[in-house]
């Protein structure tokens, strides 16, 4: 029975997940490679420093560990640069209704995110208080595919995994729903998000009544 949903921030909720891919490409092209698209799904749903290492394996780089703090952190702030630009109306369509359907039905909303910058995103577009639980890169010790995320989620809004449902648009936010026992519905692209239980476009003229289908 659904009882929650946990949804993650970057591509689902507001589109940062451009930014950092546009953060990231910028730091490969200094280093002389190019990143794909394709190759940037992998960094999706992944921490900054473990998002690093991905991409110093695509280009064949090896740095000490020195420069890949300063690396990250100058790519945090460009991020962060590009994240200036945003305002409550970069929220993705259909979100705020989706989620009002939700608080209609009395079914708790968390977010499950791999982000350090999660409480700042969500202020710059003023949701912070749409959330009932808020478990975000500061507090995990292990990231997606791995469901600590998810379940820390779930403990904090005292249901169980099975009741919950998650909103991912990366392969490993995915694997770490599904990890994690949950109901997982993909964002974004179906052949991306294969072992989803249900992949949509976006949120727009999504009905709760579509995701409660997934329970029975
Ligand atoms: C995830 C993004 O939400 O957060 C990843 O999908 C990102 O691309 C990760 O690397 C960590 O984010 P941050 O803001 O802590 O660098
Ligand atoms: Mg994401």
């Amino acid at each position: 029975q659904l009882k929650a949903c946990l949804f993650d921030l970057d591509g689902v909720v507001v589109d940062t997940a451009q930014f950092h891919y546009a953060a990231w490409k910028s730091l490969a092209n200094q280093l002389g490679f190019d990143l794909t698209p394709e190759q940037n799904e992998q960094l999706k749903g992944v921490s900054r420093m473990e998002s690093l290492d991905i991409i110093l394996e695509i280009g064949n780089v090896k740095l000490d560990e020195g420069t890949k703090q300063r690396m990250a952190a100058e790519k945090n702030q460009h991020y962060l640069e590009l994240c200036q630009q945003m305002t409550p109306e970069d929220v993705l369509p259909g979100v705020r209704d989706f989620m009002d359907q939700l608080v209609a039905a009395s079914i708790k909303i968390g977010l499950g995110s791999a982000s350090k910058n999660a409480r700042l995103i969500l202020a710059h577009i003023n949701m912070l208080d749409r959330f009932a639980t808020i478990v975000d890169g500061t507090r995990i010790t292990k990231g997606k595919p791995d469901p600590e995320t998810f379940l820390l989620g779930a403990q904090d809004l005292g249901v169980e995994p099975t009741d919950c449902v998650v909103f991912e648009d990366a392969v490993a936010g995915i694997q770490a729903a599904k990890n994690g026992g949950m109901v997982a519905v993909g964002v974004g692209d179906p052949a991306v998000l294969a072992g989803s239980n249900l992949v949509i476009t976006g949120f727009e003229d999504l009905s709760l009544a579509t995701i409660q289908y997934l329970f029975e």
